[in-house]
């Protein structure tokens, strides 16, 4: 299966909610999975007028309840209509400071609350100039294998190099290319349940003049779109380079 995901990150697009909802459910979805991801706020409206889309939130909390001011439970994502839930985004990773451990405890409680993963992995600038990238990746997969993920019926994993994130500067694809082959691996020493059917997608910087590029050698599963996703022209535009 393919997935493409809009990130709206905390933005909302001038065409507002409804205006990207409607233009996007015109759009015959093929064998592409679309899953938007709104900010929390729009989950319920989102979820009474999607039509070809899935939802996700942008994260979720690592208990079930509690005294945890500010933050929302996995099961009151459900409670609004999202089916996924993004974990490990390196927004979350790098300003707000989760590490691996809390990534991990997130993904735990993700699926026991039947959400449906969707990892963020990648590398900074100095980790790849360093051609650390395999091994780097590797402990972010080793450090969330968490026993749940053999009940998790579908995760997905979305691997975003931290240098091409909202810098205008994609990873070319025969460089994703590469580096799915090394996810893969890893995947299999660490994840082997979901080794071979795990889809990997790629984000950062994904717009509809890079994605013939991208797709070209066939090993995307899809991407993990962020400021382009905010214009439904433009996100269409990515999802018709699937082809
Ligand atoms: P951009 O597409 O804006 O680079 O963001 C990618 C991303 O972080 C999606 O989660």
């Amino acid at each position: 299966m393919r997935y493409l995901i809009a990130n709206w990150k905390m933005n909302l697009p001038p065409e507002g909610m409804e205006g990207w909802m409607s233009a996007v459910a015109r759009e015959d979805p093929r064998d592409v999975t679309l899953v938007f991801a709104p900010p929390f706020p729009f989950l319920r409206d989102a979820f009474s007028q999607r039509r070809s889309v899935s939802l996700a939130a942008q994260n979720c909390n690592d208990h079930a309840s509690g005294a945890y001011t500010g933050e929302v439970a996995p099961s009151m994502l459900r409670y609004c209509g999202a089916e996924y839930v993004i974990l490990g985004h390196s927004e979350r990773r790098n300003i707000y400071g989760e590490d691996d451990a809390l990534i991990a405890k997130k993904l735990s409680i993700a699926i026991e609350t039947g959400l449906k993963p969707i990892l963020c992995i990648g590398e900074n600038l100095s980790v790849r100039d360093e051609g650390r990238v395999a091994t780097f990746l590797e402990e972010q997969i080793k450090a969330t294998a968490v026993p749940e993920l053999e009940r998790a019926p579908e995760i997905v994993i979305a691997y975003e190099p931290v240098w091409a994130i909202g810098t205008g500067r994609n990873a070319s694809g025969a460089m994703v290319a590469e580096t799915m082959v090394d996810i893969r691996r890893a995947l299999s020493t660490h994840w082997p349940f979901h080794a071979s059917r795990a889809p990997i997608l790629y984000g950062g910087s994904v717009t509809p003049d890079n994605v013939d590029d991208l797709v070209a050698n066939g090993t995307i599963d899809g991407f993990l779109v962020g400021g382009a996703s905010l214009d439904s022209a433009k996100f269409l535009a990515i999802h018709r380079g699937m082809r």
